[in-house]
């Protein structure tokens, strides 16, 4: 008799953005003439950059030749594209990496989803509420947790509330914690973090023997100065923290998936004895085992985004969505909205009106405006009464939806 993993069986519904897209799917199907704006999920709507378009399209033609063709390649990335991360994304930060420190990976999702497997099953977690949920689920199929309340929160998870109080701020946790997930800019608050509370949270895991897993896949959306765009810009870093990057959102990569996570040798996490183990080799065991790495045409074309072209083109698509971001906050602050984030990240997270429930407030947009945000209440208990727009859609849609918003609501 085969046994489920009961783990699974903890978690409650579907994963976030299935819910939504399957609320939406009914919804078209009872309205089929309906004009839906979707502003859900954090998925991009601006082409691939042409630098990374040509040298994808060279990419292929190399593998179409005897010569050029190329079989598997390393797991852990070539090393065209490291060089080129650690050159342009972290060396001018001075942050210096070693090229086996940087694992080129098929998304920021998957790893932070994955990572969790070299760490103990007893390791209490702590995460923001509102949270990315990805991080909490993949912890919850692992048996790290106990079973979920009717809240939504899980036993063994320590959650740190994100309040219009604390500034959306997670406070340092008051109990033992041993991983800790952070984002910044934050999904799906979309506020960032200063200098100086990051250290207190690396100063905290260097403490506590903790490890934080930092989350920095919107650091290209960072717009005012002092905010860090790295973890590792922080002294003492490398000795606890991991980061995760991606070309999802910046280059237009949802659909053609390439990210990276940095692994420095010195972060440690410790077997029964005490003993310290070096992360980095246990996850490059757990990748080489479980991953073939991302096709040589996509990580030519991340190659592509450092080029002087690409770098343009790039910084060019960012403006673009932080434009509408702008649109967005302004908008609905002109609305009568109370507003946050936008201005360092790509995602717009608002009150919802007279203290509607967040999913009371989805149905109402999505039923009267027809347009597609995110329930803040599907991000944690914190998140309910709020509610999350993002940036990422065309200008035209963005403007629509605003002005929908604006007069139907
Ligand atoms: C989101 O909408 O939160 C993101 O698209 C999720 C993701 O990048 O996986």
């Amino acid at each position: 008799m085969a046994i489920v993993n009961e783990n699974y069986l903890k978690l409650p519904g579907s994963y976030l953005f299935s819910e939504i897209t399957r609320r939406v799917n009914q919804f078209k199907k009872e309205n089929f003439d309906a004009d839906m704006i979707r502003l859900g999920i954090g998925d991009v709507t601006q082409p691939l950059p042409p630098a990374v378009v040509e040298a994808m399209k060279k990419a292929v033609e190399e593998m179409g030749r005897q010569e050029t063709f190329r079989g598997y390649g390393p797991e852990q990335g070539y090393e065209f594209l490291i060089e080129k991360i650690i050159e342009n994304d972290f060396r001018p930060r001075g942050v210096e990496l070693a090229v086996d420190e940087v694992f080129i990976s098929d998304g920021a999702k998957s790893d932070t989803a994955n990572f969790q497997e070299i760490f103990g099953v007893n390791n209490i977690l702590a995460v923001s509420d509102p949270v990315y949920p990805v991080y909490v689920d993949s912890n919850v199929m692992a048996g790290r947790t106990g079973t979920v309340n009717d809240k939504g929160q899980f036993e063994k998870i320590v959650y740190l509330p994100c309040t219009e109080e604390n500034g959306m701020k997670p406070p340092l946790p008051t109990t033992r914690v041993d991983l800790i997930y952070l984002c910044f800019p934050n999904n799906p608050t979309g506020m960032t973090i200063s200098r100086e509370e990051l250290k207190a949270w690396v100063d905290y895991a260097r403490e506590n023997k903790a490890v934080i897993l930092f989350d920095a896949a919107y650091e290209a959306f960072i717009r005012e100065d002092g905010a860090p765009r790295s973890i590792f810009e922080i002294e003492g870093a490398r000795e606890v923290a991991v980061e995760f990057r991606s070309f999802s959102k910046t280059a237009g990569f949802t659909g053609t998936r390439c990210a990276y996570t940095i692994v420095p040798k010195e972060v440690r996490a410790y077997d029964g004895n005490g003993r310290a183990h070096s992360l980095n080799p246990l996850w490059l065991r757990r990748q080489t085992t479980k991953f073939n790495g991302v096709s040589y045409p996509v990580q030519a074309g991340a190659a592509a985004v450092f080029t002087d072209e690409g770098k343009k083109q790039v910084r060019a698509t960012i403006d673009y969505y932080m434009e509408n971001a702008r649109i967005i906050r302004e908008g609905l602050e002109g609305a009568g909205y109370r507003v946050f984030g936008g201005v360092n990240a790509p995602y717009i997270w608002l009150k919802t009106p007279g203290n509607m429930k967040s999913w009371d407030f989805f149905d109402k947009l999505m039923r009267e405006v027809h347009v597609v945000g995110t329930p803040g209440a599907g991000f944690g208990a914190h998140g309910e009464g709020y509610f999350r727009l993002t940036a990422f859609a065309t200008r035209a849609n963005t403007e629509k939806a605003i002005e929908r918003i604006s007069k139907g609501m």
